[in-house]
């Protein structure tokens, strides 16, 4: 893997690595991997505002013994204020840093980046296309949510973290396969539902079902992709189209910034204690986040609500492909 950049081209292969690997570092001492990345310097440059992808990041970064140059307003604070094009700046920062993580307005911003860049790029989130690194922050948290997560998980939490834990985890473990998930909410401008259906592509036996508002149904393309890889999907008009022992409830935040004038009602969409209570007391409740009104505070000490951990396991995964791209012996 040179960069990472999209979900489409990993392989199942690559991915259950960087399970592994975000599973080793989980339950290792922090000191087993706390220089891996001793003498890297790791750019952020972030035209868009971020709280958990950029903080996640460079939390990982330090915690693998790198350090971190950051632009966290791009847009505004760095010479493409001047006119300089994104090419011309990984051109000059490549010079600078031994990777980049970029988040862009732009759907292709990333694989121009990757095009002209002498080092990794990591895709922190390209316009409405793609937002890979959360993919994996959210195929990870299912995965932890069926039997290997769930032990792992309790165990962290109570005993602050298991010894050799990650010996008992082997990649049969690891599946995505037969999962039923619903996305609900902004899945046009949003980037993350579309990204996660790439990834869950690579299992058999996925039924996705789909709660948005007519203006924000999934584009063609990925409607396309669900087609070609076999992934059976239903397009729904209320929580109540929805099977009972639905694994994943996935809420997404409508992308005001990306459809300035469009005026949706989402009060149909919302996820409140009530909603949740029609499910099974398997199915968890995941959010990207941030979110704005879509889940209700309610909801938050339900077990089944998993959004701020879902949020944290943005540092074990992001660790875990930093490590892949620049790592060596771990
Ligand atoms: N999920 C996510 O990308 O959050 P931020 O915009 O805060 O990085």
């Amino acid at each position: 893997m040179k960069h990472f950049i999209d979900t489409e081209n990993i392989t199942r292969a690559e991915l259950e690595r960087l399970f592994e690997i975000a599973f080793k570092i989980e339950n290792s001492k922090p000191e087993k991997f706390s220089n891996k990345l001793n003498g890297k310097v790791i750019s952020t440059l972030f035209f868009e505002p971020s709280t958990r992808t950029r903080l996640s990041f460079e939390s990982a970064v330090y915690k693998l013994g790198g350090r971190v140059i950051s632009t966290e307003n791009a847009g505004t604070s760095s010479s493409s204020q001047k006119c300089e094009t994104l090419e011309d700046a990984i051109k000059v920062i490549s010079g600078y840093a031994d990777a980049i993580i970029i988040r862009h307005p732009d759907n292709d911003s990333s694989s121009r980046a990757a095009s002209v860049s002498s080092v990794p790029i990591i895709n922190a989130g390209s316009g409405s296309y793609a937002h890979p690194t959360q993919s994996l922050l959210d195929a990870f948290t299912i995965v932890k949510s069926r039997g290997v997560g769930r032990s792992v998980v309790r165990n962290t939490a109570s005993a602050g973290g298991l010894k050799g834990q990650s010996k008992a985890i082997g990649s049969n473990n690891l599946t995505l396969d037969n999962l039923k998930i619903c996305f609900i909410g902004d899945l046009k401008y949003g980037r993350t539902a579309n990204s996660l259906i790439k990834l869950l592509a690579l299992y058999s036996g996925i039924e996705v079902y789909l709660l948005a508002p007519q203006q924000m149904c999934l584009t063609d393309d990925v409607y396309a992709l669900m087609d070609s890889k076999g992934i059976a999907y239903k397009n729904c008009k209320s929580f109540d189209c929805l099977p009972k022992d639905i694994d994943v409830l996935y809420q997404t935040r409508i992308q005001s910034e990306r459809a300035r004038d469009l005026k949706v009602d989402t009060k149909a969409l919302k996820i409140t204690k009530a909603v949740l209570d029609k499910f099974s007391q398997n199915t968890i409740v995941m959010h990207p986040l941030p979110r704005v009104d879509e889940i209700c505070t309610d909801v938050d000490t339900d077990k089944r609500a998993v959004y701020f951990q879902q949020a944290h396991n943005g540092v074990p995964t992001r660790m875990a492909v930093l490590l892949t791209l620049l790592g060596e012996n771990f």
